[in-house]
């Protein structure tokens, strides 16, 4: 399976990074091909208003590494993996101005928005948190955006570890381990167990065995 690691802290030897790197040797060490990507290598602009902006051909007309890594990286991949720094309860402006230009290519006015629409449906989702704080719902406004974005394009949201750091390399010291957890997450992301049901999905009473 191919999986897309988009790493979101302009930090690269950061904490989420760390996370975002071992989670890429699980996947490896799994036998998938894994695409890590820095945000900020590949996002210089934020969305615009595609009525003004848009070229004649229906391209998109902001020039940055975006098209390139969205069309030809992030659309036949199989699994999503987002790494984010906690900033202000929500995920970094790296992470959310990819979110956001996504638009410009989904967007019925993209001449291949039918396309695109099928490479952004039914993907593994999986999330990597780095933060000060600990408290659970430090967290709880981007578990349900990101739960929300795997409802909205028919995806799997698999999974989310959470290290707690601050300085650079911190989340090393974690006595959770998020770093071997990251890892173990990259090993089993295609094929742990992971459910959403529904009041009248069919189930056998245990999980287990
Ligand atoms: C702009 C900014 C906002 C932050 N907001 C929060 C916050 O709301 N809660 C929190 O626990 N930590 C917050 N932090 C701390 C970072 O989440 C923490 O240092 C994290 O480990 C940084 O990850 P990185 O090394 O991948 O950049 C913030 C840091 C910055 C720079």
């Amino acid at each position: 399976m191919k999986a897309f690691i988009l790493s979101s802290s302009p930090r690269r030897n950061g904490n989420s990074a760390l996370l975002a790197d071992a989670m890429r040797e699980g996947l490896t060490a799994a036998g998938h091909a894994v695409d890590l990507v820095y945000a900020d290598e590949i996002v210089s602009h934020f969305l615009r208003d595609c009525r003004t902006c848009r070229k004649t051909d229906g391209e998109c007309a902001i020039e940055d590494g975006f098209r390139s890594a969205f069309l030809h990286r992030f659309l036949p991949a199989d699994g999503f993996i987002a790494a984010t720094p906690i900033y202000w309860y929500g995920v970094s402006a790296q992470l959310k101005a990819f979110f956001d230009r996504s638009f410009c290519y989904y967007a019925a006015s993209y001449p291949q928005s039918a396309n695109v629409i099928e490479g952004m449906k039914g993907k593994r989702i999986g999330l990597l948190l780095s933060s000060e704080e600990t408290f659970p719902m430090v967290s709880g406004g981007i578990v349900a955006q990101i739960q929300e974005y795997t409802r909205y394009t028919r995806g799997s949201f698999v999974g989310v570890v959470h290290g707690i750091g601050n300085a650079r390399g911190d989340v090393r010291h974690d006595p959770n381990d998020p770093i071997g957890s990251a890892r173990r997450f990259g090993e089993t992301f295609f094929t742990r167990h992971a459910t959403d049901y529904q009041i009248d999905t069919p189930r056998a009473g245990k999980v287990w065995g």
